[in-house]
């Protein structure tokens, strides 16, 4: 009895050392503190902001004006962000200003007008960027993204896909999902779930719970949850390695569900403890929730956000051979 209690005691100071930790480079090097700390977190809060826009200008049913208080906010940043003197040739820059100029194209070609603020604000930008890209959010086809190519044609033809329309067979998610467990593991412990989950009351219930799919996630045929058991890890060095083992086939995942023609489009799960809780509830598991795929047949044609990617030199972190 007194070892047990001694084993929990331990277990809970290390708990409190080591997540504390996280919790302290956390709160010190993510947003929380702020976008204003560097160029970088500047461009990842325009980024957010743009995001949404795109995501909007392709959704199955757009809705003229959307998310004006968002817009608003972006041109804010943007003008923040110049006036900071950060880099303003730079491709996440860039491409917030190229959106907000789609989003007053499409409104031109709809014949309504956009919040006089807005239209303001975008020409201000402009004057700032006038060589900013004029390019629209990219039409795609179906039969292109599920092509059966080499490597480098299925990663540049994938897209997350928010349109759905008309039904997937069951078999073939059992193959993807089959297909899937190529994905590599730690020590191949493999502790992935996969939940398939069709319409009904889960469905709804988890699409309620999950911040990001309105507007196009009732649309999917069904839902699948990644899910990872941390049943087989061992010490506190491993606490996040369910999450890597569980993204690792999560992307996997979805380049067999291209593979196999059926498109997706994965949903966060950022959730807080009580949102994850009644996740786990739903499920009737006690694994940690990865992701949500939201999936389903698309039409022949349709539009995808372009979420365009950063240089490879930004990714690339060389080390010289004396360090
Ligand atoms: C972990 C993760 C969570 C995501 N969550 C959402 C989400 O909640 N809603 C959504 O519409 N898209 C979501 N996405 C899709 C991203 O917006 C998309 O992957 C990104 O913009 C790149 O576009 P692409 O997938 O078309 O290449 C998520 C993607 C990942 C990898």
């Amino acid at each position: 009895m007194i070892q047990k209690i001694k084993h929990t005691l331990s277990h809970l100071y290390h708990a409190f050392r080591i997540y504390g930790s996280d919790a302290r480079h956390y709160i010190a090097h993510s947003l929380i503190r702020g976008y204003d700390k560097s160029e970088y977190s500047f461009l990842r809060m325009i980024t957010l902001r743009a995001h949404v826009v795109e995501k909007g200008l392709t959704m199955p049913h757009m809705r003229a004006n959307f998310g004006e208080e968002n817009i608003l906010a972006l041109i804010a940043l943007c003008k923040q962000y110049a006036q900071a003197k950060h880099n303003t040739t730079h491709t996440l820059f860039l491409e917030a200003i190229s959106v907000l100029c789609e989003y007053q194209r499409v409104h031109e070609s709809m014949g309504k007008p956009i919040h006089p603020q807005i239209q303001e604000g975008i020409e201000e930008l402009i004057k700032l960027c006038p060589d900013v890209p004029q390019h629209n959010q990219p039409e795609v086809q179906s039969s292109e993204l599920f092509k059966h190519g080499d490597f480098a044609y299925i990663a540049q033809h994938r897209h997350s896909v928010r349109h759905f329309e008309g039904h997937i067979r069951y078999e073939d998610i059992t193959k993807a999902i089959d297909l899937a467990r190529t994905a590599p593991s730690a020590c191949n412990r493999q502790p992935v779930r996969v939940h398939i989950i069709p319409h009904g009351a889960l469905f709804d219930r988890l699409l309620n719970l999950q911040h990001g799919n309105r507007g196009f996630g009732s649309d999917a045929e069904y839902l699948l949850v990644v899910t990872a058991s941390e049943e087989g890890y061992t010490g506190f060095n491993e606490r996040n390695a369910s999450y890597v083992d569980g993204g690792i086939f999560l992307m996997n995942l979805l380049y067999a569900l291209q593979y196999h023609a059926i498109a997706s489009c994965t949903l966060n799960c950022s959730f807080l403890p009580d949102e994850e809780k009644q996740v786990r509830e739903a499920l009737q598991t006690e694994d940690i929730a990865v992701a949500i795929v939201a999936i389903g047949s698309c039409p022949e044609s349709f539009q995808v956000a372009r979420s365009e990617r950063i240089p490879v030199s930004e990714i690339i972190v060389h080390h010289d051979t004396q360090a």
